[in-house]
């Protein structure tokens, strides 16, 4: 796993953005992983801003989401399709039939699962996945203990993850406790992977999904089997990893390489 320490979470944000107008501008078509939370919104506000300057297009790009709340509806305030629809579609100019989320409505969810890991695949995978990184480990919804081979399915949420989400709920208003999201599987198989991490209460979980084993107990660990992840970490969030001093050395080798036009 690469891991970008960053001088704070705007640098981390600038970082993550300009990687994906980077390789938009090499791919039009681009297949995007994307996801939702607190975590990658200074991304999305760059890559609307990038689109405003008439700086990129989205026109041919096709996006998959990781995640959605089972039974709330598309326009319901709360749910990841209008956080999306908030955050970043109606910023950039992507046509809306572009973009899918897993199945969170109706019934025959197993096989609607199915059809997404069937879309995603007809698209032709997954360029470019964005993730972020629950307290207790998840990736996507996958809690502790998902599979680590696991597809698109419906998930139940741990108590801590319902806790972490309480913020977005006013007092008394019913929270999902289900979700349908990719599984590990489905995440593992996106050619590369982005994730942020942001804050000291990520500093735990960070340590663990860097230099802790590999464990369905925590599953953002599956991400050291993956050859092409890099993690960006505001200094909160690195604060516990042991090898700092050799990640720092390791970006600054591979900035001096690319500067040489070696890599
Ligand atoms: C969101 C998702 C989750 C979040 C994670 C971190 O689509 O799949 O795994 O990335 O819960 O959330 P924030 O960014 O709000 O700290």
């Amino acid at each position: 796993m690469k891991i970008v320490l960053t001088a704070h979470a705007d640098e981390a944000a600038d970082l993550v953005a300009r990687e994906i107008l980077d390789a938009l501008g090499d791919k039009p078509d681009l297949v995007l992983g994307l996801a939702t939370g607190s975590t990658p919104i200074g991304v999305y506000q760059r890559l609307c801003d990038a689109v405003a300057r008439g700086e990129a297009s989205f026109a041919r790009v096709r996006t998959f989401n990781l995640d959605e709340y089972l039974d709330l509806p598309a326009e319901h305030p709360r749910s990841y399709r209008t956080f999306m629809r908030e955050h970043l579609f109606e910023g950039i100019d992507i046509p809306p039939g572009n973009v899918a989320f897993p199945p969170s409505e109706g019934g025959d969810l197993e096989a609607r699962c199915g059809a997404y890991e069937e879309r995603i695949r007809e698209a032709g995978g997954i360029d470019i996945q964005l993730l972020g990184i629950g307290r207790n480990g998840h990736i996507g919804f996958n809690e502790p203990t998902s599979s680590l081979r696991s597809r698109t399915r419906i998930k139940t949420l741990t108590a801590r993850t319902l806790e972490d989400n309480a913020r977005f709920y006013a007092d008394g208003e019913s929270q999902p406790v289900l979700a349908a999201t990719m599984g590990i599987g489905t995440i593992l198989d996106a050619r590369r992977i982005l994730l942020q991490a942001i804050g000291a209460k990520k500093a735990d979980a960070v340590r663990a999904m860097v230099e802790g084993p590999v464990s369905s107990f925590f599953p953002a660990s599956m991400l050291q089997v993956h050859p092409l992840v890099t993690a960006f970490l505001d200094p909160e969030a690195a604060s516990l990893l042991t090898m700092r001093d050799y990640y720092d050395e390791t970006r600054r080798q591979e900035l001096r390489l690319r500067e040489e036009r070696r890599l």
